[in-house]
């Protein structure tokens, strides 16, 4: 069977070396793939969920499209394009909100935790913005979604929409279930400043963060700067336990060179961090720094990027204008 992928990134800032591990490393692998389709979307709209300037909103559409294709993605291959270029989107939201339980989105986590204490002042936009999200992969009868660990949660509820959906209406395959494809291993690639943080655009200190569009000195030196302890590399992940710190630098490493934790714990054993993060910082130049370079000369080519991204729009409208008309009909319209 044909797969279907889907995902998408907010455009908010700079993307950082979580992002990359934890989603756009594996968009760009499954574009490889053969019997598969890739469709990847900057969503603006989930944005503007949190207070944003409008030039600096636009800047970032582009410099995330950028990173896309900087990073791999190939927008012959793939669909690449603007959540907000397409009215479907907020349509089918306002829609599958008619069926979602109050009770469901009281239960996600990241919800809780961006609003804190004061629930009362946060917008319906945050409140709701999972049944956003369950629109851009249900519009596209997405079988996969290729995500960080965070984001398992929205998934959950996206395929619970999906269900409650094609039950109500008597219509099995209306709505396909979709997946999410969580790397195991190194799922959650956390702050460099606080090992029990995840890495993320939001946290106030950017050497918190290896940013993809960050120099070989700003990357080293951000290494060089990261919390570690004084116990040296241990040979057994169980000794990594209560040394969140640590872990995550070694978690970095393994996923960068595409081995496994106990290699690499075999490789650096019974020597001190200041030494293994030289090894770090240069295979994080490695890797990174071809994206930084190519995003650089991305940067300015406006009329390239939004060119990308409307013959995306074009693409994906043709699919998600069908699928809102088809929903439309279903419920009475
Ligand atoms: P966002 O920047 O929140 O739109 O996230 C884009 C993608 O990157 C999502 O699939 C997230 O789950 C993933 N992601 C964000 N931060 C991290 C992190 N620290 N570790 C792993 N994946 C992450
Ligand atoms: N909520 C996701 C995040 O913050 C971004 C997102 C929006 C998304 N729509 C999506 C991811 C659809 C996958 C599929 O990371």
């Amino acid at each position: 069977m044909e797969k279907k992928i889907f995902s998408g990134v907010q455009p908010t800032g700079n993307l950082h070396l979580g992002n990359y591990l934890g989603a756009i490393q594996n968009f760009v692998s499954f574009q490889n793939q053969e019997n598969t389709k890739c469709i990847y979307c900057v969503v603006d709209l989930h944005a503007v969920t949190i207070k944003q300037d409008p030039s600096e909103l636009k800047n970032n559409i582009r410099e995330t499209t950028a990173t896309f294709i900087a990073s791999g993605l190939n927008h012959e291959k793939s669909i690449l394009f603007k959540q907000s270029s397409i009215a479907a989107h907020s349509e089918c939201s306002w829609l599958l909100g008619c069926y979602t339980k109050m009770g469901w989105l009281n239960r996600m986590t990241q919800f809780k935790e961006k609003v804190g204490k004061d629930k009362e002042r946060a917008s319906i936009g945050l409140y709701i913005y999972p049944v956003l999200m369950a629109s851009d992969i249900l519009l596209y009868d997405t079988t996969h979604v290729p995500v960080g660990e965070d984001q398992k949660q929205h998934l959950e509820l996206t395929r619970d929409i999906a269900q409650k959906f094609n039950q109500e209406y008597n219509k099995k395959n209306f709505f396909t279930i979709p997946e999410p494809i969580i790397q195991n291993e190194f799922a959650r690639i956390m702050s460099l400043k606080d090992g029990k943080k995840k890495m993320s655009k939001s946290e106030l200190t950017d050497l918190s963060r290896i940013n993809l569009n960050d120099t070989r000195d700003q990357i080293s030196n951000k290494i060089k700067k990261a919390k570690t302890d004084s116990l040296p590399i241990p040979s057994d992940r169980k000794n990594l336990k209560n040394r969140p710190e640590a872990e995550n630098l070694l978690s970095i490493f393994s996923s960068l060179t595409n081995q496994s934790m106990q290699k690499t714990l075999n490789q650096f054993e019974g020597k001190n961090f200041s030494e293994f993060k030289t090894s770090l910082s240069e295979i994080i130049i490695e890797k990174i720094s071809p994206i930084s370079d190519e995003i650089e000369k991305l940067r300015n080519d406006h009329s390239f990027i939004d060119k990308v991204l409307s013959d995306g729009k074009e693409k994906a409208e043709k699919i998600s204008s069908k699928k809102v008309a088809k929903l439309k009909e279903i419920i009475g319209f």
